[in-house]
């Protein structure tokens, strides 16, 4: 069985074949093609995997660096995948000056991320953003979506270990729910053996 690591090098493989030298979109070639592609990446992966670089830059027959280059200069790519959950605080002006830097430190700290990486438990990917539009409850943080206003760092941590407990309570559940149908279909299975005749010990 091929290791998660080699299962992306196969989609990625795939994908480059099919959607980008299949599709001819590397026609274009040249560095104006690489943004499109690496935006087109992250919608297929939730990120950019490294091989995704390499395989574009083969494609547009560009070295993989200036492919590198392009896309950690900008702020809308990542390079690992997405945690379950999105964290998102503003450094808009309104936000910055009520302290969203001084959140945003605190949570990268907290979390040992900085924006947009993921944690080692794949819980948070951090990120940061130029304005919600809810610049009255400054500062903001986004959970999923989800608006927090006037945050401090303090109420920033509760809302993330709050979200934490609640998966490890979902988790909780779904293993208990996969063992009680285990127990069920024991059960089922015990009951057929003593309509058919067919149970007693191996
Ligand atoms: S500046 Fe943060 S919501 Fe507008």
């Amino acid at each position: 069985m091929p290791t998660s690591r080699e299962a992306t090098v196969e989609r990625v493989r795939s994908w480059i074949d099919k959607a980008v030298l299949g599709s001819g979109r590397a026609k274009k070639r040249g560095r104006d093609a690489v943004i499109p592609l690496l935006q087109a990446a992250q919608a297929e992966f939730g990120y950019v995997p490294r091989e995704t670089i390499d395989g574009i830059a083969r494609a547009l027959r560009l070295p993989s660096a200036i492919v590198q280059g392009i896309a950690t200069f900008y702020a809308q790519f990542r390079f690992s995948p997405p945690g379950r959950h999105t964290v998102t605080v503003c450094r808009g002006t309104a936000c910055h000056v009520r302290g969203s830097g001084k959140l945003l430190d605190e949570l990268s700290a907290l979390l040992k991320v900085k924006p947009q990486e993921t944690t080692a438990d794949g819980t948070f990917t951090m990120e940061t953003v130029a304005c919600f539009g809810s610049c009255a409850l400054a500062p903001v943080m986004v959970v999923d979506g989800k608006v927090y206003g006037r945050q401090t760092p303090t109420t920033a941590f509760r809302t993330l270990q709050r979200v934490r407990k609640e998966d490890k309570g979902s988790a909780a559940k779904s293993g208990r729910g996969r063992a009680s149908s285990g127990r069920r279909s024991a059960a089922a299975g015990v009951a057929r053996r003593a309509r058919t005749g067919r149970g007693g010990a191996r």
